[in-house]
């Protein structure tokens, strides 16, 4: 689904927030317990270390923090709020959402809170979603990428557990005449689940075929890899097309981090030098949702996403789902 403002009203991002947990979890300190060493993982995912969140720390918790430094930066309280907005697939309960825990310690009671399961494109979805809020009339909508994706990593498989880290980003949007959102494209392929999934719920519980069945995640690393080089690709060149803009006109890249080598494969495409792309993959792993608007926080704190810059954001995850948005940040 591809979605234009006209005209009319764009969602600004008016304020960026991000968090990661204390702890951190180096590829020496995964070879301890998997066979694995830090050159196999540096060499195929670009990843050095991932941050885990503390017993106890939920997904929530993470989003709060990130969430206090958006409302922060973009000068207003969580009362102003008009809608929380949480893409997460690792939420702290089946219900109530994240969404609506986080509302009510930011003191947004009363307002709009709901949570979006799109895996690790969750972020890029939540912020489709706020930006049609604000379209519609909203005046301050919080929308958070927050992920404790360890809690359900298998720890004996060395070909997941190394991927992935805990964290949280966060942006407010506002409406503004000039600038913003320009599009979001939002598509998924529910064809190729068994690609990338986590097979334990509620209504489908537990596989019993599959042995060790618990709360874990199951890839196929390979082709896994092959789909997400290939669908971003598409997404970038729909988005590019859709505006009629030249790949040399973007000023940044802000991919959702989950493998160096497939970061590198979409800036070939854009043409883009890896200085012109946000890389935090090295340094958080694959944080799913939480990974874009951590990127973006960390680009906006250290300035070099600049006011007026055109922005483009692409993220793929389990569904498979994957996405855009182009933004006049
Ligand atoms: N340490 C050491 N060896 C490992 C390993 C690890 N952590 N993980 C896998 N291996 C081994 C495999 O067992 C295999 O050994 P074999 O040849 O003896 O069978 C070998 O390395 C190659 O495995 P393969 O899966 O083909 O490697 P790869 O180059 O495809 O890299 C991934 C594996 C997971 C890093 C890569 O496929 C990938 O990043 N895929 C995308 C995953 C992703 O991004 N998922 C989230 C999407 S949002």
């Amino acid at each position: 689904m591809a979605t234009q403002t006209e005209g009319r009203v764009y969602a600004r991002i008016a304020g960026t927030g991000s968090y990661l947990p204390e702890k951190v979890l180096t590829n020496d300190d995964l070879a301890q317990f998997v066979e694995t060493s830090d050159e196999w993982i540096r060499e195929r995912t670009g990843i050095r270390q991932r941050h885990i969140a503390a017993d106890g720390q939920t997904t929530s918790d993470l989003a709060y923090e990130a969430a206090l430094r958006a409302l922060e930066a973009a000068g207003i309280e969580g009362r102003d709020l008009d809608a929380v907005i949480v893409g997460t697939t690792t939420p702290d309960l089946v219900f109530p959402s994240v969404a609506c825990l986080l509302q009510h310690r930011l003191g947004a009671n009363g307002c709009a809170a709901f949570d979006v399961n799109a895996a690790c494109s969750g972020f890029v979805y939540a912020l489709g979603v706020g930006e049609k809020f604000i379209r519609g009339g909203a005046k301050n909508v919080l929308v958070v990428g927050a992920e404790t994706l360890t809690r359900m990593v298998d720890w004996s498989d060395r070909a997941t557990c190394v991927l992935f880290g805990d964290g949280a980003g966060a942006v407010v949007l506002r409406p503004d005449a000039e600038t913003g959102v320009l599009s979001t494209h939002l598509h998924a392929d529910g064809g190729h689940k068994e690609l990338l999934w986590n097979p334990v719920g509620v209504s489908a519980g537990f596989r019993p075929e599959e042995k060790n069945a618990g709360v874990r995640i199951l890839m196929s690393g390979s082709d896994v890899f092959k789909v997400a080089v290939k669908t971003l690709d598409s997404v970038v060149e729909e988005t590019l097309e859709h505006h009629g803009i030249d790949r040399r006109e973007l000023d940044w890249l802000i991919p959702h981090q989950a493998n160096l080598r497939i970061i590198q494969a979409t800036a070939k495409r854009l043409e883009m030098p890896m200085d012109r792309v946000i890389v935090t993959v090295d340094r958080h792993g694959n944080t799913s949702a939480g990974s874009v608007p951590l990127a973006l926080d960390e680009a906006v704190r250290s300035g070099r996403v600049q006011r007026g810059q055109l922005v483009l954001l692409e993220a793929f995850g389990g569904g498979f789902t994957w996405g855009s948005a182009l933004l006049r940040y």
